[in-house]
């Protein structure tokens, strides 16, 4: 039998994921979406790809959580991005109030689901959905970690001259200015990044990277990236469906893992059937550990934010 995957938010983000989700055959793929007639627009033109592409999954596009009923996954892109104008608080407070609501009613018709949380600001977003659904840590699990690092491999290839396939890296923290991609740890074809690039190079591509989210906006002017984006909310969906537990980076709850504790930040775990099944605690230089917590502090002004509004959180 095929898996059941809700997306809420048939957005750029939202409808990009489904399309890659549905084209992997293994899952029917169900769209909701507050707009009349986008979901089911949009799950039809999806369905209507089927004979073409050769997948027999099937998809719905709603306006209401009845069809959700019993998904395995459900990826959480709903809300809206930051517009002239707005503050970082405004865009907080107004995610903050659709991620709750579209929590609460996912979680009353899918209570054994896994919530991939995608709604920005990313690490803040999974904190709410975690504390509104009462799920275990296991299943509520952000995605940032993978597009970051991905935005860097792509960077560093581009760089190098060599496939993004030969380039391994990690970049932990915070989806914000200060996630940390790690250097040390970064690789071209087995060979310490160091070696193959100038220190200068490698920290232009680093402040790339933190500012990868803000260049597609600024090319794009009326929206945010989602190819990349959805790629990597594909890559969580086939590592949970397929029970690959396969390492990436994620956004997770830590539980005095890398001596943090009560706080969703990007670190690398193992996905799996289970979901999150294990935090990978590596073990940071003093100056990686400093930048971590330093991420970590922004993630919780984040959190003291939200807090004015809802001290239960
Ligand atoms: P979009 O504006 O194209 O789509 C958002 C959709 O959410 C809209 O169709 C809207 O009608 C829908 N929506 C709003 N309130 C809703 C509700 N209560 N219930 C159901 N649907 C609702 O935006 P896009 O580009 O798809 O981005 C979605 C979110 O994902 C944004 O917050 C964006 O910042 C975030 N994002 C996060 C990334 C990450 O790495 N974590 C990467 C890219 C985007
Ligand atoms: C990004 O990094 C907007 O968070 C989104 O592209």
């Amino acid at each position: 039998m095929r898996k059941k995957i809700t997306v809420v938010g048939a957005g750029n983000v939202g409808a990009t994921a489904a399309q890659r989700i549905v084209e992997r055959g293994y899952a029917d793929v169900v769209l909701v979406d507050i707009i009349e007639g986008l979901p089911q627009g949009k799950g039809l033109d999806l369905l209507e790809a089927g004979p073409v592409l050769g997948y027999d999954s099937q998809v719905t596009g709603t306006n209401s959580y009845e069809e959700t009923a019993d998904s395995d996954i459900v990826v959480i892109t709903a809300g809206i991005a930051r517009k002239p104008g707005m503050s970082r608080d405004d865009l907080l407070f107004t995610n903050m109030k659709i991620v709750g609501e579209v929590t609460r009613s996912v979680v009353e018709h899918s209570p054994d689901c896994i919530l991939i949380v995608v709604s920005n600001p990313l690490d803040a977003m999974a904190h709410l959905a975690y504390k509104v659904s009462k799920f275990p840590r296991e299943r509520v699990i952000g995605m940032a970690g993978i597009l970051d690092t991905a935005r860097f491999r792509t960077f560093l290839a581009q760089e190098v001259g060599v496939s993004v396939r030969d380039v391994s890296a990690l970049v932990l923290g915070g989806h914000g200015d200060t996630m940390v991609p790690l250097v040390r740890l970064t690789t071209v074809g087995g060979v310490p990044v160091t070696e193959v690039l100038s220190g200068e190079a490698i920290e232009k591509i680093v402040q790339r990277t933190r500012d990868g989210g803000a260049e597609i906006v600024k090319l794009l002017k009326t929206g945010s990236a989602f190819y990349a984006p959805s790629a990597a909310i594909a890559q969580m969906v086939d590592a949970i469906v397929l029970d690959r537990k396969q390492i990436l980076p994620c956004t997770a709850y830590l539980q005095g893992e890398f001596g943090i504790d009560g706080l969703y930040i990007g670190v690398p775990v193992k996905l799996g059937a289970a979901g999150m099944e294990e935090i990978v605690d590596l073990r940071l230089t003093e100056e990686e550990q400093a930048q971590l917590n330093r991420s970590a502090d922004a993630v919780r002004q984040l959190l003291e934010t939200m807090r004015t509004r809802d001290p239960s959180l």
